[in-house]
């Protein structure tokens, strides 16, 4: 990119953000500065007078939207099973078309188990990136377990070699968990929620302290959490031992205490399970996003508006590979972990309610 386009990119995109108004929230911080996606710098500066005049000049506020898109498992190595691995670059293109056909979206966030990290070497993370290349607006990007799990170890891509990679989206060799403002007033923290080697996740006392001085940090931007694994159980009372062990957070309560002691942090983003679906506590929302890669290989988009979240769900437009979802989720495992052996309602439940989908949700 030269610098005159650069340039261009620069001053577009701050047009772009100048048009946020969260003095709702007491603005107090500046602009984050995006080239060809990828954030180069966060700058005083911008203030809340000078917003104030830019809303007079729009005439009307224009609201923040966002994807949450979760566990893509993109691999050129895996079989289809309950998660479509063979489909999951499909899968993936149809989903980056759709949110570049929207036009309206300010930035993207993963949830992580972007790649099956299953590929020797950097194969299928180039495929991802290349996919995304051509996506012109800024995007952010958290471990799932699968990046910090590479099959083989040693031959696919490590967690800090990852980092490395994402470097500018959140993620660099030595930043795991990551806090950056894509829109004024607005701030989302890339919580590490993994542990090397291993499905399950916890977060260490070390990000928990991190946590505590980042909310401290600002009391008044409105903060969105992006974490892989569960903050809650979204199985209501069934009672399924391994779920809890391979899905929850490990000290999820002590983590949830924190949040929900915060009232500037609205909502918690979370995947890792391949389901959809809210809970409140306390008046913090914990969103679970479905999966691309299985049923109902789906994803979100939040508008935010003055005091509520709007959420809306977007299914991959392939309805082949919407049947083939749902008939191997049908005969999966986890359709007899939930069910008891009766599989009936699984697609139900990864697929999430009207209430889980499109729904339009208070902020406390
Ligand atoms: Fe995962």
């Amino acid at each position: 990119m030269n610098e005159d386009t650069a340039k261009n990119t620069t001053s577009q995109l701050e047009e772009r953000l100048n048009r946020r108004d969260f003095v709702k929230f007491g603005l107090t911080i500046g602009k984050a500065v995006f080239i060809g996606g990828v954030l180069i710098g966060n700058f005083t500066g911008c203030t809340t007078a000078s917003k104030k005049a830019d809303k007079t000049k729009a005439g009307k506020e224009a609201p923040v939207k966002f994807v949450h898109i979760t566990d893509t498992h993109v691999t050129f190595t895996g079989r289809n099973k309950t998660s479509l691995f063979e489909e999951s670059f499909n899968i993936f293109r149809d989903i980056i078309g759709q949110i570049n056909e929207m036009g309206d979206i300010d930035f993207i966030l993963f949830g992580g188990d972007n790649i099956n990290n299953t590929d020797p070497g950097t194969k299928g993370f180039d495929e991802f990136m290349n996919i995304m290349s051509s996506v012109k607006i800024p995007y952010f990007a958290q471990f799932g377990n699968r990046e910090v799990s590479p099959i083989p170890p040693g031959v696919a891509l490590s967690k800090e070699q990852y980092a490395e990679k994402m470097k500018g989206h959140g993620l660099d060799i030595s930043s795991y968990s990551w806090s950056v403002s894509p829109v004024p007033g607005l701030r989302i923290l890339g919580l590490d929620t993994t542990i090397e080697g291993h499905d399950n996740g916890k977060i260490s006392q070390t990000e928990i302290k991190w946590i505590k001085e980042e909310v401290a940090k600002y009391p008044n931007d409105m903060i969105i959490t992006l974490g892989h694994h569960l903050l809650l159980p979204t199985w209501g009372n069934r009672d399924i031992p391994k779920w809890k062990k391979k899905y929850l957070l490990k000290n999820y309560l002590e983590v949830n205490t924190i949040l929900e002691g915060a009232p500037q942090v609205k909502a918690c983003l979370m995947g890792h399970h391949h389901i959809s679906k809210v809970q409140t506590v306390n008046g913090l929302h914990y969103i679970a996003s479905p999966a691309a890669v299985q049923y109902p290989h789906a994803f979100r988009t939040i508008t935010i508006n003055d005091n509520e979240a709007k959420l809306q769900f977007h299914q991959v437009r392939n309805k082949r590979i919407i049947e083939l979802g749902k008939h191997n989720l049908l005969t999966s495992k986890n359709a007899e972990e939930y069910a008891g052996g009766k599989a009936d309602d699984i697609l139900a439940y990864c697929h999430g309610s009207e209430g889980d989908n499109n729904v339009t949700l208070k902020i406390r």
